[in-house]
Order: C-alpha cells, then sequence, then structure tokens
C-alpha cells in the first residue's frame, strides 16, 4: 500500500526544483494531479519550472531557498498549508582527488548534499508523522553505493545521504509509522550537475586541482552530458517508487556489477577495485 494515499490533490515539495531532476520531478508529480512547492537558490529556474508546471493544469508555489541553512529550509516546510511527497534534490558536484579539495569546497558540498537534506527531513518528516501519512525521497547518486575516483567529496556526502536516508527508513519502520522514503541514486543523467560552479557561494574559494582531476572533470562532463536516460525518465522512476513504496531507486542497471564488486570487496576484504574501470 502506497504510503501517500492518493497523489492526486495532494503536494509535493522539491529542492533543487530550478534546473535538472528537481524540475523533472516537479512534472512527474504535476503529471500526477499534484501541486508543488519549489524551492531552489534560482530565482530564474524557480520560475520557469513555476510555468511548466502550471501549464499541466496544478497550482505552483515557489520560495527561494539555500537548502544548507536550517532556517530557510524550516520557512519553506512553515509556510506550506499541506504537504505529502518531500524531495531532497538540490546538489552541486566537485571534482577533486581526496587531498585536493578547499575546505570551502567540503564545506559547500557538504552544506548543500548533505545538510540540505539533514534539514529537509528535520523539518518535515515530524510533520509527515504527525499526519501519518508522506513519503521522503532524498536524492543521493549511485555514488552514494560506489567510490569513483576524482570525486571524494562527492562521494563523501553521497554515501552519508544513502546511509542517513536508510537510518530514517528503520526509525519509521520501528515506530510503525506510515510515512514512506525512497533513496534516489542515477548514474549519469544529462542535467546542469556539471556546471555546479554557477553555485559556488561568493567568497568560497576552490581547491587547486591537478592536471589528472582536471582531466577526470571533463571526462565526467562529458559523460553527464551523454547520459542515456534523461532527467523525465529518473523521475518517472521516482514517481513509480513513491505509488510502489520502493525505497532504492536505482535507475541505471547496468551500474549494479560495480555496487557487486564493492560489495563482494568489503565481505571478502580485498582492496577495492576502480568501480569505473574492468571489474
Ligand atoms: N545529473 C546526474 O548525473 C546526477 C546523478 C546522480 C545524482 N544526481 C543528483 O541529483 C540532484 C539534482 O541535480 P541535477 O543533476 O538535477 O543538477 P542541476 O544542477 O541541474 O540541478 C541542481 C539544482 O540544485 C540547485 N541548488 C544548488 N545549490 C543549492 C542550494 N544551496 N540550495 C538550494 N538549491 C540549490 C541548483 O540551483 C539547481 O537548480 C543532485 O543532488 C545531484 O547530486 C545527479
Amino acid at each position: 500500500m502506497a504510503r501517500v494515499e492518493k497523489l492526486k490533490g495532494k503536494v509535493a515539495a522539491v529542492t533543487g526544483a530550478g534546473s535538472g531532476l528537481g524540475r523533472a520531478m516537479a512534472l512527474a508529480f504535476a503529471g500526477e494531479g499534484m501541486d508543488l512547492a519549489l524551492a531552489d537558490v534560482d530565482e530564474q529556474g524557480l520560475k520557469e519550472t513555476q510555468s511548466a508546471v502550471e501549464a499541466r493544469g496544478v497550482k505552483a508555489s515557489w520560495m527561494k531557498v539555500d537548502v544548507s541553512r536550517e532556517a530557510e529550509v524550516q520557512k519553506f516546510c512553515d509556510l506550506l498549508q499541506a504537504v505529502h511527497v518531500v524531495c531532497n534534490n538540490a546538489g552541486v558536484s566537485v571534482a577533486g582527488a581526496a587531498w585536493e579539495n578547499s575546505v570551502d569546497d567540503w564545506r559547500w558540498i557538504l552544506g548543500v548534499n548533505l545538510w540540505g537534506v539533514i534539514h529537509g527531513v528535520r523539518a518535515f518528516a515530524p510533520r509527515l508523522i504527525a499526519q501519518d501519512e508522506g513519503h521522503i525521497v532524498n536524492t543521493a547518486s549511485v555514488a552514494g553505493l560506489i567510490s569513483p575516483p576524482g570525486s571524494a567529496a562527492y562521494n563523501v556526502t553521497k554515501h552519508a545521504v544513502v546511509t542517513f536516508s536508510e537510518s530514517l527508513y528503520h526509525d519509521l519502520r520501528e515506530r510503525n509509522s506510515r510515512v514512506g522514503v525512497s533513496v534516489l541514486c542515477p548514474a549519469y543523467v544529462p542535467t546542469g550537475i556539471a556546471d555546479s560552479e554557477r553555485n559556488r557561494p561568493a567568497g568560497y574559494v576552490p581547491g587547486e586541482l591537478s592536471k589528472e582531476t582536471l582531466a577526470k572533470k571533463a571526462m565526467l562532463k562529458k559523460a553527464v552530458a551523454s547520459g542515456r536516460l534523461s532527467a523525465d525518465d529518473v523521475a518517472r522512476a521516482v514517481v513509480a517508487a513513491v505509488k510502489a513504496e520502493r525505497f532504492y531507486i536505482l535507475t541505471h542497471p547496468k551500474i549494479k556489477g560495480a555496487i557487486r564488486a564493492r560489495m563482494e570487496d568489503v565481505l571478502e576484504e580485498r582492496a577495492p577495485r576502480d568501480p569505473l574501470g574492468p571489474l
């Protein structure tokens, strides 16, 4: 049984809704007849998403929210009259070998990708639990299940979102709550994620990147741009998971070999194989 009885007429709140997966999720939930509450730091992007959502015949409100700031996320939650689905999705990416990122890089990416999700859960979960109906979708990544080289900081945030979501799931089940949880773990999807520098806060100094990292960054940008699944495909998978009450949303089945290899290496106590290399 789905944790949200009927999506139509209910409200979905989506962070990072000004672009990419967040916008696609907003449109997909609008396609189910849900009204939308949109949050992002990008006002122009929010306005575009609002128009696209309203063109589907539902209501959409937006608010400029920096998800790394607790008070702004709490205000976003408090201003909503109703909410049933919450997508903690806003995110940024930073390239770098494990020792290369600056403290500002770490502060930025942990702030958006991890604290953003923590603030979202702290604000919205008590409300959904009190109404005993709702579903939280946290956006992680396959980088939350494997550790590709060249993006240590990103991997750290995404692994943290996976374990945080699993912990949230257990805590809800232990209390017999009807609130559902999913964690979204896509591989490459063409969005703005490889251009995250546009969102770097003023004064946050980037780390100095080696030529190996710069080459990897260029490769990653290409891989994202040529991702076979679209943001709309991923958003459809999210809606289906909310309806089916599925926890793990693995949109790219080919990557499962790398996830299995990592788990085997852990259990066999072997050194980890490169998940992007030949397994
Ligand atoms: N695209 C991929 O290949 C891919 C793969 C796995 C996971 N993801 C994850 O998907 C999520 C969405 O990213 P996307 O791919 O759609 O990229 P995107 O850049 O198109 O969208 C990210 C959105 O987050 C917003 N944002 C950035 N910092 C913010 C902040 N502090 N507060 C509020 N909003 C903020 C941006 O303005 C942007 O609209 C991210 O968490 C990302 O890590 C993406």
